[in-house]
């Protein structure tokens, strides 16, 4: 059976860079859920949908194609109608938006599947909000990655500056804050370390500790 690592935690927490490197170092496929509830987000920004109502919001999934594949260096391309929307995603306004629609049950219901699947057949580290506690219950290793608020806005703060972005401080910490609430809060599949987890706080810890962490986290698990 392919090995699953569930890996959880907030916003900003390091997650994606961290459990990227950790799976090029232990030859696992990395998967990063929070890119297909960005693009059901920009989905729905792309045809002025309100998230809100959600008989809007079934009617645009019925309609809508989202696809998770990789490209020739292992990158994970994702797809909405046949268009690698992989960049689009990532701006502050998506991430908004993303946290938003993934509080709507048919969203979560819609991913679900296609989640599962991705860990079928192969031994993936795969990163999100509730892959411990409701995609991947049964994974052997699940992790609760988290840093404070603060840690995690100024990261974010300065990947977006290295990025050209002008963006304020602030404001990020603003975004990481209403984020959290939001993801913590919601009635389906909240924010929560699921029963079993081993939590990693990354406040006092740099990039490269954290990413030693995770690995003997899993090679003590598995
Ligand atoms: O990991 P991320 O910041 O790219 O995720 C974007 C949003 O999607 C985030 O606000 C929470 C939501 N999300 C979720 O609800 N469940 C997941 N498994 C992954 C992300």
């Amino acid at each position: 059976m392919p090995i699953a690592v569930a890996l959880d935690g907030p916003a900003g927490a390091g997650k994606s860079s961290i459990a990227k490197k950790a799976a090029k170092a232990l030859d696992y496929i990395y998967i990063d859920t929070g890119a297909l509830y960005r693009t059901i987000g920009l989905a729905a920004a792309r045809r002025n949908v309100e998230p809100i109502p959600s008989n809007e919001v079934e009617k645009l999934l019925s309609e809508i194609k989202v696809d998770l594949t990789f490209n020739e260096q292992g990158e994970q391309i994702v797809l909405l109608d046949n268009e690698d929307v992989s960049g689009l995603i990532r701006t502050p306004e998506a991430s908004m938006m993303a946290s938003k629609i993934s509080a709507i049950p048919a969203v979560r219901a819609y991913l679900l599947d296609l989640q599962r699947s991705m860990a079928k057949s192969q031994n993936v580290i795969m990163d999100g909000r509730d892959i411990g506690t409701v995609v991947l219950p049964d994974a052997q290793v699940k992790i609760f990655l988290t840093a404070s608020p603060e840690v995690r806005a100024e990261r974010r703060y300065k990947e977006l500056v290295e990025k050209g972005m002008n963006v304020n401080y602030d404001d990020i910490l603003n975004d990481v804050i209403e984020r959290d609430y939001n993801d913590t809060h919601r009635e389906t599949a909240p924010l929560k370390p699921a029963d079993g987890c081993i939590i990693v706080n990354t406040t006092d810890i740099d990039f490269e500790q954290s990413v030693k962490k995770i690995i003997s986290v899993i090679k003590e698990n598995v």
